[in-house]
This record gives C-alpha cells, structure tokens and sequence, in this order.
C-alpha cells in the first residue's frame, strides 16, 4: 500500500446528516454476495425499483458492470478480486457519504474482503445479505452459460470450480434463493430497508 504520509484530511461543511435531511432518508451499503448465479443481481434490482417507488434513491454496483470501467485492469486471481471488493467498497462509502442507498452485486468470495468492506462503509451502513443456492443449482440454472465454459477449462479460476466461495460467517440477511422466488425476496429485503432508511 502506498499511501502517503502527508495527506490530511479535509473537513467540509455539509455532511450526510444534511444530505439525509435534504434527501429524507438515510444512507448505507446493502452487500449481496453469493455464487454467479445465485441472483445477486436480480434482486438488486428489485430492491432498487421497490426502494426507488418508495421515494429512496439508489445506486446499483454490479461485477460485471464494474469490471468493465473502473475495475477493467482486473481479472480473477485472488488478489484481483480483493482488489476489486476494496474499490467498490471505497465507491460504495463515498456513495453512502454523498446520499445514495448503495446496492451492491458481486460474487465477494472471501470473508476476510467482506470483513474489510463493513470497516470501509463502517459497521453502523453496511447490510450483508449472504444470496444462497448450491453450485448443483446455480450450475443447472446457468444463465449465462459460463459454468459449462469453466467445467471445459475456458475460464481459469471460476468460483465454485476451480476457485473458493467461503460462506459469510455472519450476514445481516440470508436469501435462500431455492425455496424462495427473486421477487419475493427482494420485496422482504425492501421492506426490511425502507424501516432502516425512511427518515
Ligand atoms: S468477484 O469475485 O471479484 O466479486 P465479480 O462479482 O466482480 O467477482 O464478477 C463476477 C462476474 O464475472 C460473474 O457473474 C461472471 O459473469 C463473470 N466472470 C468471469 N470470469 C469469472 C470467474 N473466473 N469467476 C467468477 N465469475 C467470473
């Protein structure tokens, strides 16, 4: 880490307590990890469209999204994807600063990335929702067919095949996407947010 010594920090006038009362309601990070394909994504947007109706403005981080601007230098090594978790939780902590009930979606295979996000975004405006299915299920469901290129060997380190997920010790929410639809459980995360964020 390069981080100089002769930074300091400067103090603003307006914080997120008047972006809040300007906007009217609070702010945080809602985290979903779990396997491609597990439907991170589509409940994300869910909840956006739930949260948005109810007057809560939103912003969704999304993997493949990322990937392709900002986080287009990295790849699936294990430090890539530490490095792409700690970027987006530094994004997501000046988005939550600047207003925004941030969503974000992405496969956050390891707990010690997950551990850093919640000190980033700080304990207090983190949500984890931990999106459960097995790799049996996700790998039946393949949305976008990419299990069947990774069992060929045409993607090297593809989560869940040849590279770890480690289930969240303790997540703030658990959607078990297999005995539950998308739809419904986005509308239960919403509900649990618009209590959390409504001023
Ligand atoms: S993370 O592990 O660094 O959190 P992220 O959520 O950004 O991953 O990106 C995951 C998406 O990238 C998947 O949904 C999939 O579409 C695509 N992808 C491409 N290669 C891989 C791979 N090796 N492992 C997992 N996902 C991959």
């Amino acid at each position: 880490m390069v981080k100089s010594k002769h930074i300091i920090a400067q103090d603003y006038t307006i914080t997120v307590g008047d972006r809040s009362d300007l906007l009217g309601h609070e702010s945080g990070v809602v985290w979903f990890t779990g396997l491609s394909g597990s439907g991170k994504s589509t409940i994300a947007n869910v909840v956006a469209k739930q949260l948005h109706k109810a007057g809560i403005l939103t912003y969704v981080l999304d993997g493949d999204n990322v990937r392709s601007g900002l986080n287009s230098n990295l790849a699936f090594t294990d430090e890539d994807r530490t490095e792409n978790i700690r970027r987006v939780a530094e994004v997501g902590r000046l988005m939550s600063e600047a207003g925004v009930v941030v969503l974000g979606a992405f496969i956050s295979p390891f707990e010690k990335d997950r551990n850093r996000i919640r000190e980033i975004v700080g304990n207090k405006y983190y949500f984890e929702v931990f999106v459960k299915a097995s790799l049996k299920v996700c790998e039946e469901r393949d949305v976008k067919g990419l299990y069947q290129k990774a069992r060929k060997g045409l993607i090297p380190n593809f989560t869940g095949i040849d590279s770890p997920y480690e289930i969240p010790a303790s997540p703030n929410y658990v959607a078990n996407t297999e005995t539950m639809t998308l739809q419904r459980i986005g509308q239960e995360i919403s509900e649990i947010l618009l209590e959390k964020y409504k001023n």
